[in-house]
């Protein structure tokens, strides 16, 4: 399942996008950028379209602001929340959470490297911190993972099939990487165990974003079908 990122910074911007993709994508992400333009009015309306909203918040802050914020946030409709992946925030976001918003843990952002993690005073490598963080989440009871496709094998084998992983930073093969350093194709991300993978530029800013994201379906199909 593919959830398209709508990193644009207006409404307008993003309603152009919804329906130029039309049928062809049903769940989009709201990250910061257009939150902080169109914030939950434009969560709302995309509920009201019949569309899965993946709400990119990434939050962290004192329990008591994540649990009120997520149950304030649990009456929008909205399908997905961030949170990041360290245990008091997860154990707050868990108390908050109505019954059909799920809280997917961010473990460490898909624009880390082991230098980052270091620089940051990490005493662990990036995958044993990747590791230690899904720990948590799975003791906290969060629904989901947010891990970069590099990891997703991994936390697979110590999730089991019932959390849902969701892997941003997936480009098809000879697509521009940006910023993104832990990248793999849509198709290896799928054979590696993502059930949700976040697709962005890749799409919203083709000439024609409905004609690219058949194209990675495709690829997806191809390889499920070999
Ligand atoms: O790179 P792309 O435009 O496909 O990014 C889609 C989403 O993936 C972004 O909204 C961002 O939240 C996430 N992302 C990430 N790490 C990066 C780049 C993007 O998690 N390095």
């Amino acid at each position: 399942m593919i959830i398209i990122a709508l990193d644009v910074p207006s409404a307008e911007e993003a309603r152009r996008l919804v329906s130029s993709l039309g049928e062809t994508a049903d769940f989009y992400k709201v990250g910061l950028e257009l939150y902080a333009a169109a914030g939950m009015d434009f969560v709302r309306e995309l509920k009201g379209q019949g569309k899965r909203v993946f709400l990119d918040l990434k939050l962290y802050d004192i329990g008591e602001q994540v649990k009120r914020a997520v149950a304030t946030i649990s009456t929008s409709g909205a399908d997905f929340l961030t949170i990041h992946a360290v245990k008091q925030v997860m154990q707050a976001a868990v108390a908050g959470r109505g019954s059909s918003l799920e809280l997917m843990a961010v473990t460490v952002l898909t624009s880390f490297d082991e230098q980052d993690v270091r620089d940051d005073g990490s005493a662990f490598t990036l995958a044993e911190l990747v590791e230690k963080r899904v720990g948590h989440a799975i003791e906290a009871g969060v629904n989901g993972i947010v891990c970069s496709s590099l990891e997703v094998a991994r936390v697979r084998a110590m999730t089991g099939p019932k959390m849902k992983l969701v892997i941003p930073g997936v480009r098809s093969a000879g697509k521009s990487a940006a910023d993104q350093k832990r990248i793999a194709t849509p198709a290896e991300a799928v054979a590696n165990g993502a059930d949700y993978l976040v697709v962005g530029r890749q799409v919203t800013r083709a000439e024609d974003p409905r004609g690219e994201l058949l194209k990675i379906l495709d690829e997806i199909q191809t390889l499920s079908t070999k």
